[in-house]
């Protein structure tokens, strides 16, 4: 497989993937209980507000390679490296340890994109996949200091 096209297949998991956590972290938003919940609330709110953003600029970077953006729910099912968890709790711990494992997931895949960006020489890819590294980094970094 060439470096482009390897490039594509992971791109086309991290879309799946930031779909997932953003998914995820709005599941928080929503649900989550106890003293911590305004903190909590508005962290989540930011965190899947960015992956929005993410999630569009990594489908429409797949498009500018060529190919067809994945955007359905059993495209991504099929897709993602990301466990779903139901999370049927409220507790803000569980959620919170939750949301951790599914950034470093998340990170995993963009690490794993970053590399192949780099190997494709794509600076568009490099560029933007850079800037995603950092932006997981401070929400996981967010996330534990919260528990
Ligand atoms: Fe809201």
């Amino acid at each position: 497989m060439s470096h482009h096209k390897e490039l594509v297949e992971v791109l086309k998991t991290l879309v799946a993937d930031l779909y997932h956590v953003q998914l995820k972290t709005q599941n928080v938003h929503w649900n989550v209980t106890g003293p911590q919940f305004q903190s909590i609330h508005l962290m989540t709110e930011t965190q899947y507000t960015e992956a929005f953003n993410s999630v569009d600029e990594v489908a429409e970077l797949i498009r500018t390679l060529g190919e067809r953006a994945p955007g359905s729910f059993s495209e991504y099912a099929e897709l993602t490296s990301i466990d779903d968890n139901q999370m049927f709790g409220f507790k803000a711990e569980d959620m919170l340890k939750e949301l951790i494992n599914s950034n470093k997931a998340l990170l995993l895949t963009t690490e794993k994109a970053f590399e192949m960006a780099q190997k494709a020489e794509h600076e568009p890819s490099v560029g933007l996949l850079s800037a995603e590294l950092s932006r997981l980094e401070k929400n996981i970094w967010m996330l534990n200091s919260s528990l």
